[in-house]
């Protein structure tokens, strides 16, 4: 924005307001109050010869030299964002003032998945009114929830193998609800096993999963059998040809066989790489084939 997009012209407005042109004179120029400012940066990656508060404060010169912005660094009007990953840059402004990675959750289990995270794999998974959107290894039920509270005319299913898992997901169930005035989450919770879950064939139409990393929970020798009976399972649960799966996972080996075994059952559409607390991590986007389980 060039600097004289600051400044409020007296005659401009009048102009509009009574469809006279007027000739703008230096001394009808009133300057905006400029707003104070500061840049904040996030970096990821092992070669960079610079350190993330030399990138904020070059940006953060560039926008003063340009836009005569003052620096104020605990209460700025706008929060400028540099999110560096190893070669790649997104630049953006902060909407809200605290991040929102734990909204509508109470209880916190080992694996947490930040809200924000899992409200950007349900949107991978384009949910249509009616869907019923399944997370069968929940822990404490993050996907759900926010799948709760933002699709709400959809229905949403999840369950953990274990006991505590399951408090934890009721748990958040009911604040979250709470904290958005929805007396009555379209969410329900349950205790199974993912290898062999109590639904019908086809009665599925999403499923959408943080699957264990096999670091604190499970393991990767573990990962093996655990992915494959899942993916089989998921394929039984989920319907022919409309159904889908948006799968997280940071063991991509495994992953990348079980798909290749059970590819007449799920096609995978893409691939997205994301970075969670410094570790990399995949989300798969599966369509449902035709095949009948
Ligand atoms: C990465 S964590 C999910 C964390 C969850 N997204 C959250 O925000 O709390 C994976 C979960 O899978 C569960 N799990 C592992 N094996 C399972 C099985 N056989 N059946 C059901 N759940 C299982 C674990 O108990 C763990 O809670």
């Amino acid at each position: 924005m060039p600097p004289s997009a600051l400044l409020y012209d007296k005659n401009q407005e009048a102009s509009l307001q009574n469809n006279v042109s007027i000739n703008a004179h230096p001394n009808n120029v009133i300057p905006i109050a400029t707003p104070t400012f500061r840049v904040t940066c996030n970096r990821v990656g092992k070669d960079h010869q610079f350190t993330s508060m030399d990138c904020a404060a070059k940006f953060g010169g560039a926008i003063n030299d340009l836009l005569h912005w003052r620096v104020d660094l605990s209460n700025p009007d706008i929060n400028v964002i540099l999110n560096i990953v190893e070669n790649s840059i997104n630049i953006s402004i902060a909407l809200t003032g605290a991040s929102l990675h734990r909204r509508n959750i109470t209880q916190f289990g080992p694996t947490a998945l930040r809200s924000t995270i899992a409200y950007n794999m349900l949107r991978l998974a384009d949910i249509q009114n009616g869907d019923i959107v399944c997370d069968p290894m929940a822990g404490g039920g993050s996907i759900s929830v926010e799948g709760a509270v933002n699709w709400i005319s959809s229905f949403h299913i999840c369950g953990d193998n274990h006991h505590a898992a399951g408090l934890r997901s009721v748990a958040n169930r009911d604040y979250a609800g709470n904290q958005n005035n929805i007396r009555s989450m379209a969410m329900d919770v349950a205790t199974w096993d993912v290898c062999c879950l109590p639904l019908r064939r086809n009665s599925v139409d999403i499923v959408v999963s943080d699957m264990p990393f096999g670091k604190r929970i499970g393991s990767k020798h573990k990962n093996w059998k655990l992915y494959d009976h899942a993916l089989s399972e998921m394929a039984r649960i989920c319907r022919c040809s409309s159904g889908r799966a948006v799968l997280l996972t940071q063991d991509s080996k495994v992953m990348t066989k079980v798909l290749q075994q059970y590819k007449h059952l799920w096609k995978r559409r893409h691939c997205y790489w994301i970075n969670i607390g410094g570790l990399t991590a995949a989300v798969y986007l599966l369509l449902r084939t035709e095949h009948e389980y």
